[in-house]
C-alpha cells in the first residue's frame, strides 16, 4: 500500500474534520492554533504534499513562488481566497480549491444579524444595561428604524446573497440586487436587478455587500458610492473589509448620512479598526460569518472532499486553478 499524502492542516479544526484528516492522511496539525509567518508557511511546505489553510494564511505572489515543489494542492477551509495569489499559485502548478456553499446559511444569519442590529442600535443598548447606566425609560428612548418591509440591496447576487434573500423574505423586504451578470427568471424569482451598484445604491434601504473581495472591488463603497447611499440607510458588510473604505464610512456615519453600519469584516484583521470602533451607530463583530459547529463542519469536510477527489486523481469539485 502507498504511504498516505502528508497533509497540514495550518489552523486548529472542527475535531470531526482532524479525525476525518488522520484518518485518510499523514497530518501536520497546529493544536496551539497559532498563526504561521510567510516563512514558515514555506518552511512546513518542504515536508508536506498538500496544505489546508484558512483565510488567515496568506499565499501572496512571494510565498507562491517560494513554496517548496512538494506542495500539489492547497485545499482552502473558506469560500474567499482574496488570501491566495491565484495567477501565482496557477504558474506554479499548485492546485487550489474553495468551500463554497456549505457556509452561505450561516453567514446570511449574521448579516441579518447585522442589519437588525445596526438599525435597532444594539451595540448602544448592550451597553448602557451592562453599565449600569439604564437609568430611565420613555417612548422617545432609544428609537431605531425598523427593518420589515423596507429594501434591501444586495450587492454581489451568489451564493450567500442568495441565502441573505431568503432570510430577508420573512421580514417582506423588497430585495433590490446588482451583479456581474442578471440571474435567471427561476432563480432571480421577482427581485429588481440594477445594472450598476450605483443605481442599486440610490433606490434601497439598507445594503448588504456580499460578493468578493478582487482587484476590482477594492473600496467599492467609497466616498463617492456611500453618498449615493440614501439618507438613514444601513450598509452591512459580511464579505470583506477591503471592500469599504473605512475612512470614509466613518465619515459617513459621524455626518449622519448614513443610519448605521453592521460589519463582521474589517481591513485589518485580526483587530478591526479603533476609530470605527469609537462609534454608537455600528455594531461589530470579529469576522465570525461562519462560525458555526455545523458549519465548522461543512467547510473542513468540503475541503477534505476535494482533497480525496485530487489525491484519487479526480478533479476536485471545488478547483479555482
Ligand atoms: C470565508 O470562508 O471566506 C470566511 O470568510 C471564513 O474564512
Amino acid at each position: 500500500m502507498s504511504a498516505k499524502p502528508v497533509l497540514w492542516i495550518a489552523r486548529k479544526l472542527s475535531d470531526a474534520t482532524e479525525a476525518r484528516a488522520a484518518r485518510d492522511y499523514d497530518v501536520r496539525l497546529n493544536p496551539e492554533d497559532r498563526v504561521f509567518s510567510a516563512d514558515e508557511i514555506v518552511e512546513m511546505s518542504k515536508q508536506v504534499d498538500a496544505i489546508l489553510p484558512c483565510h488567515s494564511e496568506h499565499f501572496s505572489a512571494d510565498v507562491a513562488a517560494r513554496l517548496s515543489d512538494r506542495v500539489r494542492i492547497i485545499a482552502n477551509h473558506s469560500v474567499g481566497v482574496d488570501h491566495c495569489d491565484l495567477t501565482a499559485l496557477g504558474e506554479r502548478g499548485i492546485v487550489v480549491t474553495n468551500t463554497p456553499d456549505v457556509l452561505s446559511d450561516a453567514t446570511a444569519e449574521i448579516a441579518l444579524l447585522l442589519m437588525l442590529a445596526a438599525s435597532r442600535r444594539a451595540s448602544e443598548g448592550d451597553r448602557l444595561v451592562r453599565s449600569g447606566g439604564w437609568t430611565s425609560w420613555s417612548p422617545s428612548f432609544m428609537v431605531g428604524t425598523q427593518t420589515t418591509g423596507k429594501r434591501l440591496g444586495i450587492v454581489g447576487m451568489g451564493r450567500v446573497g442568495l441565502a441573505v434573500r431568503k432570510i430577508a423574505s420573512g421580514l417582506d423586504m423588497e430585495v433590490h440586487y446588482s451583479n456581474r451578470r442578471r440571474l435567471p427568471p427561476e432563480i432571480e424569482q421577482g427581485s429588481i436587478y440594477h445594472e450598476s451598484v450605483d443605481d442599486l445604491l440610490a433606490n434601497v434601504d439598507v445594503v448588504s455587500l456580499n460578493c468578493p473581495a478582487t482587484p476590482e472591488t477594492t473600496n467599492l463603497m467609497d466616498a463617492r458610492r456611500l453618498a449615493l447611499m440614501r439618507k438613514d440607510s444601513i450598509l452591512v458588510n459580511t464579505a470583506r473589509g477591503n471592500l469599504v473604505d473605512e475612512d470614509a464610512l466613518i465619515h459617513a456615519l459621524k455626518s449622519g448620512h448614513l443610519a448605521a453600519a453592521g460589519l463582521d469584516v474589517f481591513k485589518t484583521e485580526p483587530g478591526g479598526n479603533p476609530e470605527l470602533a469609537k462609534l454608537d451607530n455600528v455594531f461589530l463583530l470579529p469576522h465570525i460569518g461562519s462560525a458555526t459547529r455545523e458549519t465548522r463542519d461543512a467547510m473542513g469536510f468540503r475541503a477534505l472532499d476535494n482533497l480525496d477527489a485530487f489525491f484519487a486523481g479526480e478533479e476536485p469539485r471545488d478547483r479555482l486553478v
